[in-house]
């Protein structure tokens, strides 16, 4: 049995839906770039590609995701109800969560859906939609999760921010193992998004990290906010609470904890 294939039987094994169709590349741009060539070409959903290696690895607010060997690259084809949507990236989250718990590493959730151990990136997703008039015709989903690392193979400033499965004690995976899980793991949270979206978010709170109540900005492009994490609320927006005591919801941006001088 081929990769691929045997892909496909891992992830039927675990309860999770039968890829229509799967690549694996040993070297490629971007997982997410190629998905959405074959997703404007009409690909199924549960369409994934995959690779060892990216060369322009893409990751949120514009960054680059460093892709050298020794992670998993996947991106996978979904084509969410718009409601569905709006969740799907916590979802998303929830599901490589528990799929990196399963390998023995205890992890949380940073909104809207980076995967720490130990405070550390262990893994990240970038969920990417098109819509048209009626609305989102389909998300790729791009998950890297970090492996066995070399931390060598990584730029200076990323090194000390990132951790992996080998680094936190987790038992030895490769990415085929990996991928079955999180896709057997997303397919159990992409059904609840339509029977019982707030058990999504519920699931996602269980697992944040503690920053309720803490001062936290909330950078997006180029505009920063800063106030007290009031909330993750059901639709997933994060709710902050300025020192007016004014409350803004929002849907996208990257979020950082703000220790007081001092401390
Ligand atoms: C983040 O910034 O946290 C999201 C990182 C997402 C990286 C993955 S790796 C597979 C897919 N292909 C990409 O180019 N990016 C995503």
């Amino acid at each position: 049995m081929d990769r691929a294939a045997a892909l496909v039987e891992a992830i039927a094994s675990q309860g999770g839906p039968r890829l229509p169709a799967v690549e694996w590349h040993a070297t490629i741009g971007s997982t997410s770039d190629r998905l959405k060539q074959l997703a404007r070409a009409g690909a199924a959903e549960w369409t994934t590609v995959l690779a060892e290696r990216q060369t322009s690895g893409r990751g949120r607010e514009g960054r680059r995701w460093q892709s050298p060997p020794g992670g998993l690259y996947l991106s996978v084809l979904l084509r969410p109800s718009g409601e569905r949507a709006a969740l799907l990236p916590l979802a998303a989250g929830v599901a490589v969560a528990e799929a990196v718990d399963s390998f023995g590493v205890v992890c949380q959730l940073k909104w809207p859906n980076d995967v720490l151990a130990s405070g550390r990136k262990l893994a990240g997703i970038l969920a990417e939609a098109s819509s048209g008039s009626a609305g989102v015709e389909w998300v790729v989903l791009g998950i890297g999760v970090n492996l066995a690392l070399d931390p060598a193979s990584l730029s200076a400033e990323l090194r000390d921010g990132v951790t992996s499965l080998a680094a936190q004690g987790g038992r030895e995976a490769g990415p085929d193992a990996v991928a079955a899980a999180a896709l057997a793991r997303l397919a159990v949270w992409y059904d609840a998004l339509r029977e019982a979206p707030s058990r999504v978010a519920a699931a996602w709170r269980e697992r944040a990290i503690p920053w309720w109540g803490r001062l936290v900005e909330l950078r997006s492009g180029t505009a920063v906010l800063r106030g007290r994490l009031a909330a993750v609320d059901d639709e997933g927006a994060l709710v902050i609470e300025l020192p007016g005591g004014e409350r803004r919801r929002l849907v996208s941006g990257e979020v950082s904890r703000l220790r007081p001088a001092g401390s």
